[in-house]
C-alpha cells in the first residue's frame, strides 16, 4: 500500500472568511412598509427600515427574492411583485442508458424518483431518491454504466447537462447547469490515469439551497478527519530532532481567519469565535498537535496568532488568544478584503519556508473559509489562492494536490455562489464548499463532527512506523483460557471498549468467563460472558461424516469492565459499521454493507494480512492473498486431502462458503497460520486503515513447533477464516449500540 506523499506534514489554514458589508448610503426616502407583506410567511425589517428580509416555513422559499431593499426612489426593489412563499423545487434529473419514474415537469419536497437501467448497465448511485426541503434530491446521482470505459461514467448531477460520454484516459467530460441554477464543484472533467475523474462532482443548485448541519458535519467532517488521520505522527519526532524550533505541530498548521465585517455584527462574531475553538478542541482529540495561526479581517486583515508564534503548537493557550480578542479591535468594519485575508497567510507561508526549508514542501495546507458576503474591495480572492497554489508548487500532474485542502462556507443570502465555488478545491468525492443559511447552523455542524468522530472513536487505525508492536498492532488481544490441566492461547481482535472477537474453537463448552484472561497493549482484563455464534455446532455434520465443523466459528468476549483506547489500545474496523464507511471514505447515507462487500472483497486475489507472534509478545505481519471464485477452487481440493476429511462426499459439507481461503504457493507462497493464531483477525488495509474480513479458525496442515513455522511452507497448506460479513446481524446483537451499523 502506498503512502500519501508525506501526510505526516499537513498544514490547515483555517480561514473563517466573513460577510460583504455594504457602505451604500441610507437613502433619505423611507419605504412604504405595507407593501411588502409576504404570503404564507414573514420578513424582518432592518434597524433603518431599509432592508426587508423574508422567512418561509421549511420547503418554502420566498419568491422573488430573500431580501427587499429601499431605493432612491421611495420603491421597494421589485416592489411590483408581490412577495409569496411558494414550494421548493428539486432540479430535474438526467439519466444516460436508464430512466426514472415518474416522470413530471417539476418536483416538489417529497416526491420520490425510482431509477432503472437499460440491460447490460448497472445502476450506480441511488436506486430511489427524494425530494428534499432544501431543494437537494437525497442519495448519490443515479448512474447507469457499462463499466467498458476506462474511468467510471462520472454521470449527470440533477439539473445538470453533460457533454462527453467516451471515458478513455485524457477523454474530458463538461457540464452546465440548467437557467437559474447556480454550479459548486468542477465544469470540467478529466479522466485521470489513477481512474478516478480530476476536480469534483458538480451539483446545481437554486439561489434558495442550504446545506444543512448534518450535511456539512458529515462532509466537511469526513474530509477533515481524513487529513488529520492520514497525518502520520511518527514523522514528527523525525523532525524533532531536526529542528529544534519545529515541536510536536510542527508539520501541520491551521490557519483560522475570522470575518470581522460590520454585517457579522458582534454576537455572530462570537459564534464565529466559538466555532474555531470548538474545531480546535476537536482536532487535538486526535493523537497530534498541530501549529495554529488565526487572523481576522475586515477592511485589513488582524492576526491573533501566527505561524512563527511560539505557542501556536499549545491548543489551550490558542484558545485562551481566540477568547481574548474582541470584535472591536477591528475599527474599519466597511470592507470585505478577502484577498488581503489570503494574502496574510501567503505571507506567513513565505516566512514558514524560509525558516523551515527543510520541511516546507512536505507541509499540507487546508484552508477554511467562512464567508457570508463577498468581496467589495482589495481585488478578486481567486488571484491569491493562485499563489499559494504556486507556492506550495501544486501543479496538475505533480501529485501534490494533497498539500493543500481550501474549503468554503458560505453563510447566508449575500454571499457569491461563483466566488465561493471558484476559491475552494475540487477533490474526488470529497466536498470543499458549503452555503449555510446562517452562522448558528454551522455551529451546529461543528459540534456534530464531534459527536460524530467521538462516537466513532476511529477505527482500524495504527502507528505502523513504530517500534512498539503495541503501537503497530494496537488492535491485536491475546485471549488466555486457563484450565486447572491446560492453558490455551488465542488471538483476538478489540472491536469496541467491551468486546473482543476471537473463535469459537477456542472455548469449551463448558469453560467459565472465569477462566479467560484478555491482554492488550499492556492491560489485562478478566471476562464478563462469552458468547459463540449460535450457529456454531462442532457436532453439527458428523451425518456428513465431518468430525468436527468449525462453520461460524466466531465467538465475542465481554470484558469485566470497559477499556480506554489509547496509542496501544484502538479498535480495529469490522465491515457494515459506521466507523467503516470513514475508514474506505464511503460516507453517502446510501452506503451498504454490500458496498462495503464489494469495495473490499470482490477480486479473485484480494491482499490481506494476519499478525502473528513469532516470539514471545513479538508480532509481526504475516501478508496473505484471499482466494475467491476460481482461485477458491483450489482450497476445496487442498481441503478434501485432509485425513478427516477422506469420508466427507461433498467437501462444501466441511468448508461452507462462510470461509475466507488463504494460503497455497500460487500465485506466491502464503505463510501458514499456527495453532496460536486461532481467533485473531485476518485483515485487509485500505489506504491507511485496516478492516477485519475474517477470523482465525483452522489449516489444512499442522506443521508449526510452537512459534515457529515450518518452511518450506507445503504447497496443499491452507488456512480457513470465519467469515465476518455476514455475521455482523450476530455482532449487532451482542454488541449492541456500541457499534453503528449499516443495513
Ligand atoms: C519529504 O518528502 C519526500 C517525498 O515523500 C521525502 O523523500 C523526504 O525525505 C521528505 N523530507 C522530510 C524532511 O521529511
Ligand atoms: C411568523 O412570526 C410569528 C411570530 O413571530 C411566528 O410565530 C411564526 O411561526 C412565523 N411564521 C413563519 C412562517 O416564519
Ligand atoms: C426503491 O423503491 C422501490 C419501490 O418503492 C422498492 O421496491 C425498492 O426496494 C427501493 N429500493 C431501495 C434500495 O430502497
Amino acid at each position: 500500500m502506498q503512502q500519501r506523499s508525506c501526510a505526516a506534514c499537513r498544514m490547515i489554514l483555517l480561514l473563517l472568511v466573513s460577510h460583504i458589508a455594504m457602505s451604500v448610503a441610507a437613502p433619505a426616502v423611507q419605504c412604504d412598509l405595507s407593501k411588502v407583506a409576504i404570503t404564507g410567511g414573514n420578513y424582518t425589517v432592518s434597524e433603518d427600515g431599509n432592508k426587508v428580509e423574508y422567512r418561509c416555513p421549511k420547503g418554502k422559499y420566498p419568491f422573488p427574492a430573500a431580501t427587499r431593499e429601499c431605493q432612491l426612489n421611495g420603491q421597494w426593489t421589485n416592489q411590483k411583485q408581490k412577495a409569496v412563499c411558494k414550494d421548493v423545487e428539486c432540479p430535474k434529473p438526467r439519466i444516460q442508458n436508464g430512466e426514472y419514474i415518474p416522470q413530471e415537469n417539476k418536483y416538489f419536497v417529497g416526491d420520490v424518483l425510482n431509477f432503472q437501467c437499460w440491460g447490460g448497465f448497472t445502476l450506480m448511485g441511488s436506486e430511489n431518491r427524494t425530494c428534499l426541503e432544501n431543494g437537494k434530491w437525497s442519495g448519490k446521482t443515479s448512474i447507469c454504466d457499462d463499466q467498458e470505459g476506462y474511468c467510471p461514467d462520472p454521470g449527470i448531477p440533477s439539473g445538470a447537462t453533460k457533454v462527453g460520454s467516451i471515458y478513455r484516459i485524457d477523454d474530458r467530460v463538461i457540464y452546465e447547469c440548467m437557467s437559474g441554477l447556480k454550479m459548486f464543484g468542477s465544469k470540467e472533467r478529466i479522466c485521470q490515469e489513477n481512474k478516478k475523474w480530476s476536480g469534483t462532482e458538480p451539483s446545481c443548485r437554486q439561489w434558495y439551497t442550504y446545506d444543512t448541519p448534518q450535511e456539512v458535519a458529515k462532509e466537511f467532517g469526513s474530509s477533515i478527519s481524513e487529513t488529520i488521520e492520514s497525518s502520520d505522527p511518527d514523522r514528527v519526532d523525525v523532525i524533532d530532532i531536526r529542528s529544534v524550533k519545529i515541536k510536536t505541530g510542527g508539520l501541520m498548521n491551521i490557519f483560522i481567519i475570522l470575518d470581522a465585517s460590520k454585517s457579522v455584527g458582534p454576537k455572530n462574531f462570537n459564534t464565529a469565535k466559538n466555532i474555531a475553538e470548538t474545531f480546535i478542541e476537536k482536532v487535538s482529540s486526535f493523537d497530534f498537535t498541530p501549529r495554529y495561526s488565526v487572523l481576522t479581517y475586515a477592511s485589513k486583515t488582524k492576526t491573533i496568532i501566527t505561524l512563527s508564534d511560539e505557542e501556536n503548537v499549545e491548543p489551550e493557550e490558542v484558545i485562551r488568544k481566540i477568547k481574548d480578542f474582541s470584535y472591536k479591535e477591528h475599527e474599519d468594519k466597511q470592507g470585505t478584503n478577502t484577498r488581503l485575508a489570503l494574502h496574510e497567510v501567503y505571507q506567513q507561508l513565505s516566512l514558514f519556508q524560509l525558516r523551515n526549508k527543510d520541511v516546507f514542501l512536505n507541509t499540507s495546507n487546508v484552508i477554511l473559509l467562512m464567508t457570508d458576503g463577498k468581496h467589495n474591495m482589495g481585488g478578486d480572492p481567486v488571484v491569491e489562492v493562485k499563489r499559494i497554489k504556486e507556492f506550495l508548487d501544486i501543479k496538475k500532474d505533480n501529485n501534490r494536490e494533497d498539500n493543500l485542502d481550501i474549503y468554503v462556507f458560505g453563510l447566508g443570502d449575500e454571499v457569491s455562489l461563483e466566488e465561493l465555488n471558484d476559491i475552494a478545491s475540487k477533490k474526488d468525492s470529497q466536498k470543499h464548499v458549503f452555503k449555510m443559511e446562517s452562522i448558528d447552523d454551522l455551529k451546529k455542524a461543528f459540534d456534530d463532527i464531534i459527536d460524530e468522530t467521538d462516537a466513532f472513536e476511529m477505527c482500524g487505525i495504527s502507528k505502523y512506523h513504530s517500534n512498539e508492536v503495541q503501537e503497530k498492532y494496537p488492535w491485536i488481544a491475546k485471549v488466555i483460557i486457563t484450565r486447572p490441566e491446560q492453558v490455551e492461547n488465542c488471538k483476538g481482535s478489540i472491536i469496541t471498549k467491551n468486546f473482543i472477537l476471537t473463535a469459537a474453537h477456542c472455548f469449551h463448552i463448558d469453560d467459565p468467563a472465569h477462566y479467560v484472561t484478555v491482554q492488550m497493549g499492556g492491560l489485562s482484563r478478566k471476562v464478563k460472558d462469552i458468547y459463540r455464534h449460535p450457529k456454531y455446532a462442532p457436532d453439527s455434520k458428523k451425518n456428513k461424516n465431518v468430525p468436527k465443523s468449525f462453520d461460524f466459528d466466531l465467538a465475542l468476549v465481554e470484558l469485566d469492565r470497559k477499556i480506554d483506547f489509547s496509542t496501544t489500545v484502538r479498535p480495529l474496523c469490522l465491515p457494515c459499521t459506521s466507523g467503516t464507511s470513514w475508514a474506505l471514505k464511503l460516507r453517502d447515507k446510501a452506503v451498504s454493507c454490500r458496498d462495503h462487500e464489494t469495495l473490499l472483497l470482490s477480486s479473485e486475489l484480494v491482499k490481506a494480512m494476519f499478525i502473528s507472534e513469532e516470539r514471545k509478545d513479538d508480532f509481526i505481519q504475516m501478508d496473505v492473498l484471499i482466494k475467491q471464485g476460481q482461485k477458491r477452487l483450489n482450497c476445496l481440493e487442498d481441503a478434501k486431502k485432509v485425513k478427516d476429511f477422506e469420508n466427507v462426499a461433498d467437501i462444501r459439507d466441511a468448508v461452507t462458503d462462510n470461509f475466507l481461503c488463504t494460503g497455497g504457493i500460487d500465485p506466491v507462497v502464503d505463510p501458514q497460520t499456527c495453532k496460536g493464531d486461532s481467533g485473531g483477525p485476518l485483515i485487509i488495509q485500505h489506504n491507511k486503515r485496516y478492516i477485519q474480513v475474517g477470523v482465525i479458525s483452522w489449516g489444512t496442515v499442522v506443521s508449526c513447533q510452537g512459534f515457529k513455522r515450518k518452511t518450506p511452507v507445503p504447497s496443499a497448506s491452507r488456512d480457513f477464516h470465519a467469515e465476518i460479513v455476514h455475521s455482523m446481524d450476530w455482532i449487532e446483537k451482542v454488541v449492541k449500540n456500541e457499534l453503528i451499523y449499516l443495513k
